[in-house]
């Protein structure tokens, strides 16, 4: 059964990118933001990406006025009624979600699927402040930033996850243009559990003076062909994202690769988040021309 009807919670970085693929896809798509201002800022996002593919000849302007007249705001939950699935991008916060899942689970149809974006909180314990029968219709689907661009989502199950909706989650991620892969729920799923090690080993070679911020940047990315070396895919992410993760998965496993380093902890501590507070590893005053940080 095909999916038409979507609502997406939260209008962030990765809640428009999302809201936007989907509305691109053909989808219907309801947004909903807790505040207007949040609401707006991530409206206006969207209809600056889907304009800028114009611009780019990717997209005609018949298109781009179909996608952004599919898309519908709102800061109320209750328009996620009529939704045959809901994807949650909100604060990866564990209170706010089970919160946010137990009205929605009043809201909802019985058959709509819920679904949430969250990177590293377990779906099985957002899934328990709903009803039996909601369990069965929970997954994750992780996206990747910026997720216009990025082709991969992880659809992750949970042991109680029917496997029809399994199915019907990934068939959903690859009719919006992605590829789908299948997962189970532990911390990280996939992606993060490879790359989250990679990230922070990253950031302790810089502390034990391996090698200059630049120079870890440019092996990996010449030497290994990756888009954006660690360090700056650090500052991409956003380093407070990158300590919560961390915190998270090391808490999960207990495994001396997932703990966040001292250097990354006093980054955070000092407000050095990355591109979003304009300095991480790089200061990015002119965000052209980024300049390395002297951190040591
Ligand atoms: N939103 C939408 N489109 C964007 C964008 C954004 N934020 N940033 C770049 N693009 C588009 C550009 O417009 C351009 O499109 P075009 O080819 O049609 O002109 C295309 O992407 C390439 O961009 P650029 O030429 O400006 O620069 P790059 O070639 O360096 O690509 C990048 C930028 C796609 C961000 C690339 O550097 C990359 O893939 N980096 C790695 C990103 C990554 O690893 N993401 C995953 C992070 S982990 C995560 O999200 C999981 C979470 O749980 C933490």
């Amino acid at each position: 059964m095909a999916i038409n009807k979507v609502a997406v919670l939260g209008c962030g970085l990765m809640g428009s990118g999302i809201a936007q693929v989907c509305a691109q896809a053909g989808r219907e798509v309801t947004v909903i933001e807790v505040a207007e201002e949040y609401l707006n800022k991530g409206m206006g996002n969207i209809s600056k990406q889907v304009g800028r593919l114009v611009e780019k000849g990717k997209m005609s302007a018949e298109d781009r006025d179909a996608t952004l007249g599919r898309l519908r705001g709102s800061t109320r939950l209750e328009d996620a009624a009529e939704a045959e699935i809901v994807i949650e991008a909100i604060i990866e916060n564990m209170d706010e979600k089970h919160k946010t899942y137990s009205s929605l689970d009043q809201i909802c149809s019985a058959s709509t699927i819920f679904a949430s974006n969250t990177s590293s909180l377990s779906i099985t314990q957002m899934m328990t402040s709903t009803s039996p029968e909601r369990q069965r219709r929970f997954v994750g689907m992780h996206f990747f930033n910026p997720v216009p661009v990025m082709r991969l989502v992880e659809i992750v199950r949970t042991i109680l996850t029917d496997p029809e909706v399994f199915i019907a989650a990934t068939e959903f991620g690859r009719d919006i243009g992605k590829v789908p892969v299948q997962t189970s729920d532990r911390t990280g799923f996939i992606v993060n559990r490879l790359l989250v090690p990679y990230m922070l080993d990253s950031i302790r070679a810089l502390e034990e003076g391996v090698a200059s911020i630049v120079d870890i940047d440019n092996a990996m990315k010449l030497g290994c062909g990756y888009p954006m070396g660690p360090l700056t895919l650090g500052d991409f992410v956003g380093l407070d994202t990158t300590f919560y993760i961390a915190n998270i998965m090391f808490d999960e496993f207990r495994e001396k690769r997932f703990a966040p380093p001292p250097l990354l902890k006093r980054m955070v501590m000092a407000g050095l988040y990355g591109r979003k507070s304009g300095r991480g590893f790089y200061d990015y005053t002119d965000p052209n021309n980024p300049k390395p940080m002297n951190l040591l």
